[in-house]
């Protein structure tokens, strides 16, 4: 039996282009996912091309859900322009890629080099959403998704109007964290409905892949991927998105600065040396991209035993709120490391939405609560979110 993906390439070869040659002959493809139903990949081409070559992505898309066991599909159009070419003073300044997006028909949005991206008209914002927040961190591991959702509940709670946006393309974390089994809906044309938990639309790659997959992506699939959760779901009116981002300062960093004007990044660290050392990267290049910083969180702080009350510094303590104090951005607080955090994050019961009156909600709740009050946003009068799942 023909697995999904040979059924999806069958379809696609019939797909007419500009080139005169069938789609899977062009060499644009990249590499098709095709798990459970699910099918993602991208069209490559030069920059001066994406007009001509939407048409491509639409036709593809059709042929794609056409295919017998589909249930969805992702497929984005990707830009690059040519590196260097004719080898004259601005082809040769020019960065050796830089990408531009045309995400499901949508006219490619501006590319710019790191830095220049939030120059005067900046990104485009999302259409309904008042301000968008990064939570990240230099190093892998110290509980950005654990806060990212927590924050979440936190900010909701506080009468906002929620979202969160998994941006770990790489290891989705908010599948596992809000215990989300469904797979989004089409809204109509390339459209996704977010999944909505605990009131509040949510979008990760990982409701359209399995968790266990270990997934390739090149750069600009990072790039098309992101985008089209950022502009292809239909998140409603928001006062805050909330990104959970991936660790480290690379493609996805970059593209959640280029592609939508960041009002703010909330930074966790542990309180050790090491992870302060990659939290201080991750300040450094927000501020180079222009995106303000709203504070550091200091994650598995002090440890209180559940048993005989001791306290213990095991990471250590206090290095967050120093290291805020020296480079001049807030300390929104500390989460202590607790074991019923954990177990309650595995479990998909964050503790905020579980345990709203408990200590550790409570410290997550007053990070919120600064964190609104980095953003000034006021909450909206209107009752919390409904949207139908
Ligand atoms: N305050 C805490 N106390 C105890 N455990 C915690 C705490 N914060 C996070 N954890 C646990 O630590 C692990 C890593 O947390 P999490 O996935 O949130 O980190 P991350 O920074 O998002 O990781 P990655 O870099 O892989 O995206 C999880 O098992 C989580 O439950
Ligand atoms: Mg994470």
């Amino acid at each position: 039996m023909a697995s999904l993906k040979d059924e999806v390439l069958a379809k696609l070869s019939s797909v007419p282009t500009p080139d005169g040659r069938p789609l899977t002959a062009t060499g644009k493809l990249s590499e098709i996912v095709a798990n459970d139903g699910k099918v993602f990949f991208s069209i490559t081409v030069d920059a001066a091309d994406v007009k001509a070559w939407e048409s491509v992505r639409e036709l593809a898309e059709k042929a794609v859900r056409a295919t017998p066991g589909v249930q969805s599909a992702m497929i984005a159009l990707t830009a690059e322009r040519a590196a260097g070419g004719g080898g004259g003073a601005a082809a040769a300044s020019a960065p050796p890629r830089q990408p531009a997006m045309a995400p499901g028909g949508a006219r490619p949005a501006a590319a710019a080099p790191p830095g220049s991206a939030r120059g005067p008209g900046g990104p485009a914002g999302i259409p309904g959403v008042a301000a968008i927040i990064a939570v990240a961190s230099g190093k892998g591991g110290v509980g950005k998704s654990t806060v990212a959702v927590n924050l979440a509940l936190g900010l909701r709670d506080l009468g906002l109007k929620v979202g969160i946006l998994d941006a770990d393309i790489y290891g989705p974390s908010l599948p596992k964290l809000l215990a989300i089994k469904e797979r989004p809906q089409t809204a109509g044309g390339t459209r996704l409905k977010p999944i909505v938990r605990h009131g509040m639309p949510v979008m990760s790659i990982g409701f359209l892949v399995e968790e266990e997959t270990p997934m390739i992506w090149r750069g600009p699939m990072v790039m098309s991927a992101l985008t089209q959760m950022l502009r292809e779901v239909d998140w409603g009116n928001l006062d805050v998105m909330v990104v959970d981002m991936p660790p480290g300062t690379g493609d996805a960093q970059l593209t959640m600065a280029q592609q939508v004007p960041l009002k703010g990044a909330v930074i966790v660290s542990t309180p050790q040396d090491l992870a302060l050392i990659d939290a201080r990267r991750g300040i450094a290049m927000f501020r180079r991209v222009n995106v303000p910083v709203l504070g550091i969180v200091e994650n598995m702080s002090t440890f209180i035993c559940p048993h005989c009350g001791t306290r213990s510094d095991i990471f250590g303590h206090g290095g967050a709120r120093r290291e805020a104090e020296r480079l001049g951005v807030p300390f929104l607080g500390e989460v202590p490391l607790a074991i019923d955090i954990r177990e309650k994050s595995d479990a998909g019961e964050p503790v905020v939405a579980t345990e709203p009156d408990g200590p550790h909600a409570q410290a997550l709740r007053d990070i919120a609560a600064r964190v609104r009050d980095g953003l000034k946003v006021e909450s909206r009068p209107a009752p919390k979110i409904v949207i139908e799942a």
